[in-house]
């Protein structure tokens, strides 16, 4: 088992956020990625929903031989919650992994969360945030249109539509003074420096995607779970819908090409 692969799922390609750090931290390890493109977002829909596909998404995974599984997909994780969802392996979403990090770094007590409308709205970070650090104040604001630009490829630093619409959404949580804000959805590490450009330099800025990974490599470790293969792992991609547009946008949050076998595939 220990030679499985890490499988690790989103709604489309924010949890490359993960598995860009997962590719860092754990360099041996096999990768198998489903992206289910023809599906996003899942942000903007019910939770019932959201958790039909979520199920959907890990039977994927469970047809390939994978030893842990990663949520990577804030919506999922938040509607997931504390069910027991993947009981017969380890599995983390990006919550907690965030939550403790955010926790950890901030000196004021405000922390900050952004997150698609279905993670704002299952309140998700705040009882996370309740179980490290109850005397913390946690502001969360939404942000529908990220998710929709980031997959658009607007993503550069002078995008005038993006910084807009980010500043917009960012009043609130500057102004509430927090010192640590929470990238709650795995789509916004790639806008990151927009982000980081409106909060300022004193503002610390979590990327879930990258807290799951760095959870999941202890998991593994705790579990006696990591691979013993000492040439480089590889990753393979699995997308509901166009493998071209994938591999076009990939990059961004890669900071690479795509390197890798990718397949379309039916759920
Ligand atoms: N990557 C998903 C998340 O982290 C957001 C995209 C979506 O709305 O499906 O919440």
């Amino acid at each position: 088992m220990r030679n499985d692969a890490i499988g690790v799922f989103d709604s489309g390609m924010g949890g490359l956020t993960a598995v860009k750090e997962l590719n860092d931290l754990l360099p041996h390890e096999n990768i198998i990625y489903f992206g289910d493109t023809a599906r996003i977002p899942y942000g903007s829909r019910s939770a019932e929903t959201v958790m039909r596909y979520a199920r959907e998404d890990v039977a994927f995974l469970r047809k390939h031989a994978v030893k842990m599984i990663i949520a990577a997909c804030g919506t999922v994780s938040s509607v997931v919650g504390s069910q027991p969802f993947v009981t017969d392996m380890p599995f983390t979403g990006v919550v907690l992994p965030a939550a403790e990090a955010a926790c950890k770094w901030t000196k004021n007590h405000q922390i900050g969360v952004i997150g698609t409308p279905a993670t704002v709205r299952s309140g998700s970070y705040e009882k996370a945030v309740a179980q490290y650090l109850p005397e913390a104040q946690v502001t969360a604001q939404s942000c529908p249109l990220f998710v929709h630009l980031v997959e658009n490829g607007y993503t550069d630093f002078h995008n005038p539509v993006t910084r807009l619409v980010a500043e917009e959404y960012l009043e609130p949580v500057r102004r509430a003074g927090v010192d640590t804000l929470i990238l709650g959805c795995t789509h916004y590490p790639v806008i990151r420096d927009i982000i980081a450009d409106i909060m300022g330099s004193d503002v610390q800025l979590i990327s879930s995607g990258a807290e799951a990974a760095k959870y999941a490599k202890k998991r593994l470790i705790e579990q006696d779970l990591l691979t013993d293969r000492t040439e480089p792992g590889e990753n393979t991609y699995y997308v509901s819908d166009s493998t071209e547009m994938f591999v076009e946008n990939a990059g961004h949050f890669l900071h690479r090409n795509v390197v890798g076998k990718v397949f379309r595939s039916r759920l």
